[in-house]
This record gives structure tokens, sequence and C-alpha cells, in this order.
């Protein structure tokens, strides 16, 4: 039986220049495997904890005195591994050894195990019925406001979202909105400075209904100069808007049936095909009535309401809340419970979208983890190294099926 012989925990640093962790795993035959955990800023209230109290370097401490002396040795499948993190922890927050922790040892464990099989990590992983050959819609972020930028409009992420059975096409759409976005900005205000936020989307000083124009018109050249379906996409992160029962813009207040309305009237008139987070954590019934209402045309897509947990997914599907679901792995902890999730929703039509965190790291499993889960989308913006880490690791996995 293959036994987990070495594992450590040491602190690196995200795309923010924050502290996380990052894992190495040895299995007792040789293989190993190495990961790093990402971190949210706009993170839900029913993620787990990502670190102890004290942080990345409390976690590392807390790791070395208690957490390895309970890994060493165990039996190395990824359901024991992550079954032992959970255990070790006893909350089901994880906020003992923290979920950034469990999330980088079970991802280093699945890649070790993955190398020691000799297969890439997304066949280690692949749902039932998942091939590897039906690639992901790119969901490309091209402007950033909210908690992501300083100086942008309130709305958190407009997107581009790039479908094509050919990652290497559906990437090129992504980007072609990105640099139109820019250059539009750019056109719009030529002396003001054009910066970029924590995604790399691009941040203005615009409203966020005018942002909106930009980014339908930039979709629209892309989609007529390289004959791709790219359509634009938004996460409102509503969570972040709203203060007091109310979802707070700088030019209104609304109300939840007036939030439903306007997001409503933004999918028709700009033909959005996908929104995230168009209502705050707790608002099952909000997310039913606007789903109603566009769940024809767009994807509601449910981020920090569901926060990658079954059990919050279940409490959605009774509802009809969304047909769609965000899945971010250092949300829910493991690989397990994320698989959990995603099996969850494969097995009652909810579309996934594998997603990148705003802090993230250089690591490219995330791509894997979308190709293994037959995921609707891969979210994981477009611009910045660690961004394009991922969109690059996809391309490789593309040309593995198209050829070169
Ligand atoms: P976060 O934001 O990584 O800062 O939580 C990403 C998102 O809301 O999708
Ligand atoms: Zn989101």
């Amino acid at each position: 039986m293959t036994r987990l012989a070495g594992v450590d925990l040491a602190v690196v640093y995200d795309s923010r220049g924050e502290a996380t962790v990052e894992a190495t795993v040895l299995l007792s035959t040789g293989a190993q495997g190495r990961a790093a955990a990402p971190s949210g800023r706009s993170a839900g209230s029913h993620e787990v904890r990502a670190f102890p109290e004290g942080g990345a370097e409390v976690a590392v401490r807390i790791f070395r005195d208690r957490l390895r002396p309970k890994l060493l040795g165990l039996d190395a499948s990824l359901a024991t591994v992550d079954q032992a993190l959970v255990d070790a922890d006893g909350r089901p927050d994880l906020a003992n050894v923290g979920g950034n922790t469990a999330t980088a040892i079970s991802v280093a464990t699945a890649i070790a195990l993955a190398e020691e099989a000799h297969r890439p990590l997304w066949r280690q992983l692949a749902r039932p019925g998942v091939d590897g050959t039906v690639f992901p819609t790119i969901v490309g972020n091209c402007l950033n406001g909210g908690r992501h930028a300083i100086g942008g409009p309130d709305i958190q992420e407009y997107l581009a979202i790039a479908r094509d059975p050919r990652p290497e096409r559906s990437i090129r759409a992504a980007l072609r909105v990105h640099a139109l976005v820019g250059a539009a900005l750019h056109r719009r205000a030529p002396h003001a400075a054009l910066g970029r936020g924590d995604e790399g989307g691009w941040v203005a000083a615009i409203g966020n209904v005018d942002a909106f124009e930009v980014l339908r018109a930039a979709c629209e050249q892309a989609r007529e100069e390289l004959e791709i379906d790219v359509r634009p996409g938004v996460d409102f992160a509503a969570n972040e808007l709203l203060k007091d029962g109310r979802y707070r813009y700088r030019e209104q207040s609304l109300d939840a049936a007036g939030q439903v309305r306007f997001v409503a009237e933004l999918v028709d008139r700009f033909g959005l095909s996908f929104v995230e987070d168009p209502l705050a954590e707790e608002a099952f019934d909000d997310f039913a009535d606007l789903t109603k209402a566009v769940g024809g045309k767009a994807l509601v897509v449910g981020d920090d309401v569901y926060a990658t947990d079954a059990r919050r997914v279940r409490h959605g599907l009774e509802r009809r809340s969304t047909n769609a679901v965000l899945i971010k792995v250092n949300q829910a902890g493991t690989l397990s419970r994320t698989l959990e999730t995603v099996d969850l929703c494969r097995s009652n039509g909810l579309a996934t979208v594998t997603s990148h965190r705003s802090g993230e790291v250089p690591d490219a499993w995330l791509a894997h983890v979308a190709l293994a889960t037959g995921a609707w989308g891969l979210k994981c913006g477009v611009l910045g190294g660690e961004r394009v880490a991922k969109l690059n690791e996809l391309l490789r996995l593309g040309r593995a099926t198209f050829g070169a």
C-alpha cells in the first residue's frame, strides 16, 4: 500500500503580496506533489476559514506541531488524507488548521497520486462520464470594481464569456475583449490614468451601467472579428453591496425586488449571458425569482450563496435558486468536499464554473479541476501571470486533444 511518507507546509505569497501556504507531499513510492492555495477578498461568510487566527505563519506552526504527525504514514488516497484533515481540525469551518492548509495538502496529494499513476491530474480527478475532450467556456475578467479595485465601479467584475469547443479560440476571444475594453476606456478619457485591478481587469473611473456599454461593444467587435461566440457577463458580488437590507450603488439603492428587476433589465439591455452573485448570500428566494425571470437566457451563478458547500447547494436545488454554481476549492477546504459538491450539481443539472480567487498563486492545477469536473466554465481572469498560468495549462490540455 502506498503511504504518505512526507508532508511539509511553507509560506509563499499570492498575487496581492499576501502570505498564503504551499504544501509538498511525498509518497512512499517516491512520487511528489506541490500546490499552493489562493485567497479571496470578497469572501462569503459560509466559506471555511482560510487561516487560523494569526494567518499563514501560524498555520505553518500548527501544521508542524499538530497536523503533520496525524498525516504521516496514512494510506495515500485522496479520501483518506482529506478525511484526516477534516478530523484533525474538528470544526466544519476548518478554523483550527485553516482551509488553505487543507486545500494545499489535498491538492498536493492529488498531484502526487497522479504522478504515481503516470497520468495527468485531470484524469486522476475525472468524474464519471468525463473524458477530457469537452473544454470549459472561458469566463475572463475585463474590468474590475468593488473590492478588487480602487476607483472603479461598485460592481466587482465585468466579464467576457467566450464559448468555443477549442480552448485556443475561446482564450483568444477573451483576451481580445480585454484589449478592446482597455482601448475603449482610453478613448473615453485619453488623459486619465488606466490601471488594472486584483484580477487583471482594467480599472477606470466609469459608472456601473456605462461599463456594461463598453463591455457589450467590445464583445460585439471581438465576435465579428474572430467569429467566436463571446458575450458580456458580470459578477455583482452583491454581498458587498448589501448594507442595512438594501443594495447600495453610487447612483441608487435598491431593495431585493428592485435589485431583481435591475439585474433582469441589464440582462435584456446588454445581452448578459452570465450573472454571478446578483443577490446576497442568504437570498435563496430572491435568487429563485431572478432565475425564473432570466434563467432561460442567462446562467445565474451562485458563489457566496453556496460557498461550494453541498448542503447549501441542496438548499438551493429545493428552491430552484440558480441554474449554475461557482466552484472554489478553498471555499470547501478539500478536493473531496469540492468533488462532492460538483457531483451533486452534475446529477441535478446545475452547471458548474471552476473559479480562481482574487489573490491567486501561479499554480496551474485549477485548469485540471475544470476539465476533470466537466465544468461549464473556467473563471480565472485573462491577464496577470497567475491567471495566464491556468489559461496556458488549458491550452496544453487542448493540444493533447486537438493536436498542435
Ligand atoms: P474573491 O472574489 O476571490 O475576492 O472572493 C472572487 C469572486 O467573488 O468571484
Ligand atoms: Zn463571485
